[in-house]
């Protein structure tokens, strides 16, 4: 039963994990995140100088209750698994040098894990919540959506993905944020659209639904023109009615998980997959999480939603596909683990 110590500091969560394999399934024994919300929140977004500071303070304490909460220390851990790209420089190069310098002075592997390939493997981890209809084989369809990242991926087996379709310009997460901003809703804004959403009209907005008839890459940019211009037309009073505000969260959300949904179905089919794996921060969404659990099946398609904890920034799903790595013999040792860079892993879409 391996057990690799995991380290996730691509963006403004400081994260570890205890990841141990049991019987071929990567099991979550611990797992600890520390915010930084509360540091970025008066800027109203992830400030990269502050969020490299706060994952070098954090790091230390993080990874010591990650192995506390999992009754170990390092005589315990046979691996160490980070997040080596892609992300914020800073933030990366503080996580990836406490992996090294904690796998060279104990004389363990050290596997360097690319973010959005972990976010889409976090579906094997074994303690799910039965969400969805449990993890797919390979291969299948991925939708990896997140603050950085919309991409639509072929995914051959853990880790070697292949890019069907991305965003144009901004990633559906930051729509969602910007949204929220412009609404004058606090920050992070995803998670508050989504709950005000729940009492507006998804109608009650007309909305555009960016390039969603052509092809599978994305464009979210016009999207959030057009909620600027709405927010114009109807006056600055509607910032303080309840249900105005509710109708454009609700509008601008339909509009975002409209596109989503349609092209990661339009990428299964042209690829000939019928297993779809949404993950990202924000799989978390609880219409994208309906919309999808309602049309896949309509479209033959199997939805496997990960679980709403390993969503969101965590190092659990980076210690899962470090595991699958480190099986493949993918972990480094000696001269190559001193030599490792940032942005050194395979990206999907590379040859
Ligand atoms: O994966 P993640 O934690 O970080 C990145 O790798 O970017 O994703 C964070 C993104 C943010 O844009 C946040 O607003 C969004 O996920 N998010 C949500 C929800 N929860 C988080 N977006 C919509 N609805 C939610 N419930
Ligand atoms: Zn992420």
């Amino acid at each position: 039963m391996p057990a690799i110590l995991a380290i996730e500091s691509s963006c403004d969560e400081t994260a570890a994990a205890v990841v141990a394999g049991v019987e071929g399934r990567a099991h979550v024994i611990s797992s600890v995140i520390a915010s930084q919300i509360p540091v970025h929140a008066r800027y109203g977004g992830v400030v990269p100088e502050l969020a490299s500071r706060s994952h070098l303070t954090a790091i230390g304490p993080v990874i010591a209750q990650a192995l506390a909460d999992a009754g170990t220390d390092l005589d315990g851990i046979d691996a160490v698994a980070v997040t080596a790209g892609p992300g914020l420089a800073g933030c990366l190069l503080v996580g990836l040098q406490t992996a090294k310098a904690l796998a060279w002075s104990r004389g363990l592997p050290l596997v360097a894990v690319d973010h959005i390939a972990a976010h889409v493997h976090a579906i094997h981890l074994s303690d799910d919540d039965g969400a969805g209809s449990g993890p797919p084989g390979f291969p299948h369809v991925a939708l990896a959506v997140s603050g950085g990242h919309t991409s639509l991926c072929e995914v051959r087996a853990p880790g070697d993905l292949r890019l069907l379709g991305q965003t144009l310009d901004d990633a559906a997460g930051e729509c969602f944020d910007k949204v929220a901003k412009m609404m004058g809703l606090p920050y992070p804004g995803g998670v508050q659209i989504d709950l005000l959403a729940r009492s507006g009209r998804r109608d009650g907005v007309d909305l555009p639904r960016p390039m969603r008839d052509r092809g599978v890459d994305f464009s979210f940019s016009g999207l959030k023109t057009a909620v600027r211009y709405a927010i114009e037309a109807r006056g600055p009073e509607a910032a303080g009615d309840p249900d105005a505000q509710a109708d454009l969260a609700a509008s601008a959300q339909e509009a975002i998980v409209d596109v989503l949904v349609t092209k990661a179905l339009r990428a299964c089919e042209e690829a000939g997959w019928r297993d779809l794996v949404v993950a990202g921060g924000v799989a978390c969404n609880s219409r994208l999480r309906a919309v999808a659990g309602e049309r896949g099946p309509r479209a033959g398609v199997r939805i496997h939603l990960t679980p709403a904890r390993y969503c969101t920034d965590n190092a659990a799903m980076v210690g899962g596909l470090g595991l699958a790595l480190l099986e493949r013999g993918e972990g480094l040792a000696g001269e190559a683990l001193l030599a490792l860079d940032i942005h050194t892993t395979r990206r999907p879409g590379a040859p």
